[in-house]
């Protein structure tokens, strides 16, 4: 890999210190970081070098179990840092950046190649760019230059394109990786690959043989200390408009010419391009948000959203919210795609389920158990990550009694493998140029138009319903009547990929 030098915006902050340096350090100790390579943290607090080193020392060591660290590595791993205070939003100050990243770049032997994370918040982005550039730093030759920006990229539509439109005065769209790290979790990289490097299951995902898609992303967690950042927010914002159409889009692509960056983002964008907009008149019956309130689970208080830190005691934005989608092209017209996502729902899981259409004449009696009467094919993103399918056999004895059994994979059996975080492997790729798991610009539009005319409607009428739901439980009742089929319901999942049902370890 080329040498280079990584510049972090937000040195100070939460994602640094929490999914960043320890991302970095297991790339270091993977040999996996170039031979000639520095970091300069940047952020507002007045770290000197020393100290900065010295906190995220503590981050690694938090985040490595104890059997795991090799005495002096975490040290040597620090002497690649470096640190600069500046105000960020401040352009003089940018004088100094620049003279610090020539003095690295020199000192270090990095070849000019420089590499800018903006672990920011989102109203920086556009002002960090803009001031990289006025110091020339975004200008490639010699040596590239590329900028990483998280989420939430932008507030709606209109922000979106604002700073898209920023960050194009200064950087070519090549250059910009906008980082959505669910694209960096294994499991969601592996639909592709269980799609399209099997012949089994591909000739049956389509609407012929595809009854309809669930997709579930839920949180046991609160909003924590986020109140303030999330209660401006909302479920739809912080998960819809990005992991869960990302989910949606891997899951309901055609297979790419190539595994190539624009072949896979081209058929992710079509898939966002071909999701049905929701008619104003259809949104009570298409969309349904909640917001949890407070109960009491295994005898421990939870409080209510609305008593949380940094959250209006009126608010109402929504912790959950659930969907049905269509999306009109060939393959998936008429096939009902429900997803979900909220905060402080029974256990932390996400998976995609392929729900398999009933054979055409039902010859046998199903076991009263036999849950939703169909194949599925659930794709476990995370935790317990996996893949099983339900299928149903013969009970042995009289007869001709069926019930559900389970056929299940599960990663934890692939001994020796170990599941890299996301941050992981979207610096890696970011480092050497493959942009295959960022987001583009055209994607990004797309997500936001579909999900913004929802955010009007609720924006401009107060009263659309809110429901509430306890802290602990699945969400509003509601949500069970998006979907079409009376005898069908969400499936309710555990911890454990292979356990469903509402009566299971969580
Ligand atoms: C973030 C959201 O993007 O994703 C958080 O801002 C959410 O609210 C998180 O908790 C979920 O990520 P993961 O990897 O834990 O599923």
């Amino acid at each position: 890999m080329e040498n280079q030098l990584l510049v972090i915006f937000g040195a100070s902050g939460d994602l640094t210190k929490r999914k960043l340096m320890p991302a970095l350090f297991e790339l270091y100790r993977q040999h996996h970081l170039p031979t000639q390579f520095a970091i300069l943290g940047i952020g507002r607090t007045a770290f000197s070098s020393e100290s900065f080193r010295d906190n995220m020392k503590s981050a690694i060591q938090a985040s490595v179990s104890p059997e795991d660290q090799v005495a002096g590595e975490i040290d040597q791993f620090a002497g690649l840092l470096h640190y600069l205070s500046i105000e960020t939003s401040q352009p003089d100050d940018y004088i100094l950046v620049r003279d610090k990243v020539m003095e690295l770049d020199a000192g270090n032997k990095t070849d000019g190649n420089y590499l800018f994370y903006l672990a920011t918040p989102p109203d920086l982005s556009g002002i960090i760019a803009n001031n990289l550039s006025l110091q020339k730093l975004s200008q490639q030759g010699p040596g590239w230059r590329r900028i990483i920006v998280e989420k939430p990229f932008g507030f709606n539509l209109k922000t979106a394109k604002q700073l898209n439109q920023q960050l194009l005065q200064c950087f070519t769209e090549e250059q910009i990786y906008r980082i959505d790290h669910y694209l960096g979790k294994e499991t969601v990289q592996n639909v592709m690959v269980t799609r399209f490097s099997n012949g089994i299951f591909e000739p049956l995902w389509n609407r012929n043989y595809v009854h309809h898609v669930e997709i579930t992303s839920a949180e046991s967690i609160g909003v924590e200390n986020r109140g303030g950042y999330y209660d401006k927010s909302g479920a739809l914002r912080d998960m819809v408009q990005n992991h869960l159409l990302q989910l949606v889009s891997f899951m309901a692509m055609e297979p790419p010419t190539r595994i190539q960056s624009d072949a896979i983002r081209n058929e992710t964008l079509k898939v966002l391009q071909s999701i049905r907009p929701i008619d104003r008149k259809d949104l009570e019956s298409q969309v349904i948000r909640g917001q949890y309130t407070g109960s009491t689970i295994k005898g421990v208080k939870y409080a209510a959203y609305r008593e949380e830190q940094g959250v209006s005691a009126e608010s109402r934005t929504e912790t959950y919210v659930a969907l049905k989608l269509y999306i009109d092209n060939w393959r998936w017209g008429g096939v009902p795609f429900y997803i979900r996502t909220g905060k402080r729902l029974p256990t932390r899981v996400t998976e995609l389920v392929v729900h398999f259409k009933p054979t055409p004449h039902r010859l046998f009696c199903f076991d009263e158990d036999r849950f939703n009467s169909d194949n599925q094919l659930v794709i476990r993103i995370q935790p317990d990550e996996g893949i099983l399918l339900k299928f149903g056999v013969k009970i042995p004895g009289a007869g001709f009694n069926v019930r559900d059994v389970n056929m299940d994979f599960h990663y934890a059996e692939l001994k020796g493998e170990r599941i890299p975080e996301a941050y992981q492997r979207l610096l890696l790729d970011c480092m050497q140029g493959d942009s295959t798991l960022f987001t583009r610009g055209d994607a990004i539009h797309q997500s936001w138009s579909i999900v913004d005319p929802i955010l009007s409607v609720w924006e401009d009428n107060p009263a659309f319903p809110m429901y509430g739901y306890p802290a602990g439980t699945w969400g509003p009742q509601q949500a069970d009547s998006l979907i079409d089929d009376p005898a069908m319901t969400w499936r309710y999942p555990c911890k454990n990929l292979t356990d469903d049902g509402v009566f299971c370890e969580l």
